[in-house]
């Protein structure tokens, strides 16, 4: 019988993967600490609505990649494909848009797209991602750009380029799209089919096909700067400035647009060199009409996400990959059946006192158990058998150092070796 695989587009991570992933999620968690951004989950799975009217009907991602299902009740539901609209939803469900603001939130957590499985891209991925309520200003925006940017930092990375632009608010953008609407209708029999779509659901998302004879088109497309209202220019030059002065280095791409509904103001992308085709690590910006759209009252917002298998990639390519975990503190190893019960009593003491210990629970032989010690990479090993027992002594080994310490078998003294 054929055995049982794991669905197209997931990944196991194992344990052997997971340092990377603890130092990415630690770093992540230390660099919200630092901005005062505060931790939240949300459902796996939110009303299909929800994403129909927030992240937008004519976007690849509610278009074809949701995974929706009918639950019994009748209710469509669908596998949350992103984080933003959820949160939009759990804030003003929760009354949190009456509370202090501004509002600080980070997430890390796992989503799912049934998108194409290549390298960089799965149909269930995880995010670092926050999202900041209740400022309109463009200190709000550098916020969350320079926690991402710090981020980056923080793990090491060097190789990751701000992509930055504006697509105007709600006021400005209806013009630019008229004006990206008749130059590409001028090429439509040259664009792909799903670009030809695009000219009538959204031809902003043009700007960002990956065809070569798109792009090419795209090359002389009108510009979101020049067309943006005079709120939207004073605030993304604000920022730009601002981000100046902070440090964080920047490129303004009028390519970026984004693949979300939601967005008004300025969008970002970082993107990295040396990790193939999908070189998005990150993407975000400001979406002030969200809550809006999804049945709350206005209230303005800004936000980012980073995909962690794409950090990763990252990481691997700059070598940066982070160290294993080190082993047990001790292994007991023991022969005869009075030590085996020994080294299981002192080990399970040894723990209560914060020293991670292990012993034999396979019936191994004392070579087998070394082999096996000397795998875990335990920092010293103690041999016990009847006459370490009936003298109420043993050696501890520095595996390290080949040191050999003479103790007796009190907790305390081991304790006191070991914690040196
Ligand atoms: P997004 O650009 O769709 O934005 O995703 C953000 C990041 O998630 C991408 O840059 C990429 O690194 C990672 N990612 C997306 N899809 C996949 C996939 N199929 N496999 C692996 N990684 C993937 C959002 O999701 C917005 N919610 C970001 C945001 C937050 N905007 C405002 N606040």
């Amino acid at each position: 019988m054929a055995s049982i695989q794991k669905p197209k587009g997931t990944l196991d991570i194992l344990p052997q993967d997971m340092p990377v992933w603890n130092y990415i999620e630690n770093a992540a968690r230390e660099q919200c600490r630092l901005f005062g951004f505060h931790e939240i989950r949300f459902p796996t799975f939110e009303s299909t609505d929800l994403f129909c009217r927030g992240v937008g009907n004519t976007t690849d991602v509610v278009q074809k990649e949701m995974y929706a299902f009918i639950d019994k009740d009748g209710s469509s539901l669908s596998l949350r494909p992103e984080g933003t609209a959820c949160i939009a939803r759990s804030v003003i469900e929760n009354g949190l848009y009456a509370g202090t603001m501004p509002l600080k939130l980070f997430y890390f957590t796992n989503f799912f797209r049934r998108e194409r499985p290549q390298a960089g891209r799965s149909r269930e991925f995880w995010q670092f991602g926050t999202e900041l309520y209740g400022s309109d200003k463009p200190e709000a925006d550098a916020t969350v750009i320079a926690l991402a940017d710090g981020f980056l930092k923080r793990i090491g990375l060097s190789g990751v380029e701000l992509k930055i632009n504006t697509v105007g608010c709600e006021k400005c953008r209806p013009a630019y799209r008229q004006a990206l609407k008749e130059y590409f209708a001028q090429y439509a029999d040259k664009l792909c089919d799903t670009c030809r779509q695009r000219l009538e659901t959204n031809p902003l998302r043009i700007l960002d096909c990956k065809c070569p004879d798109c792009i090419a088109i795209a090359e002389n497309a009108p510009r979101t700067v020049d067309y943006v209202c005079d709120d939207c220019k004073s605030k993304f030059d604000s920022l730009l400035s601002l981000l100046g002065e902070m440090g964080v280095k920047y490129t303004a791409d009028p390519k970026v647009v984004r693949g979300l509904d939601y967005y008004s103001g300025a969008v970002f992308e970082f993107i990295a060199g040396g990790i193939g085709a999908q070189s998005a690590v990150a993407g975000g910006g400001r979406y002030d009409g969200l809550t809006d759209q999804i049945g709350g009252h206005k209230l303005p917002a800004v936000g980012f996400a980073m995909g962690v298998t794409r950090l990763i990639a990252c990481l691997k390519n700059e070598g940066l990959m982070p160290e294993e975990p080190s082993g047990p503190d001790i292994y007991i190893a023991s022969l005869g059946e009075r030590a085996a019960k020994f080294a299981q009593i002192t080990a399970n003491k040894l723990r209560q006192n914060g020293i991670s210990a292990e012993a034999d629970i396979c019936g191994r032989s004392l070579k087998a158990q070394m082999k096996y010690a000397d795998k875990q990479k335990a920092r010293y090993v103690m041999v016990i058998g009847d006459n370490e027992l009936d003298q109420s002594s043993a050696i501890l080994q520095d595996m390290r150092s080949e040191n050999k310490i003479k103790t007796d078998l009190s907790i305390q003294n081991i304790i006191n070796i070991i914690g040196q």
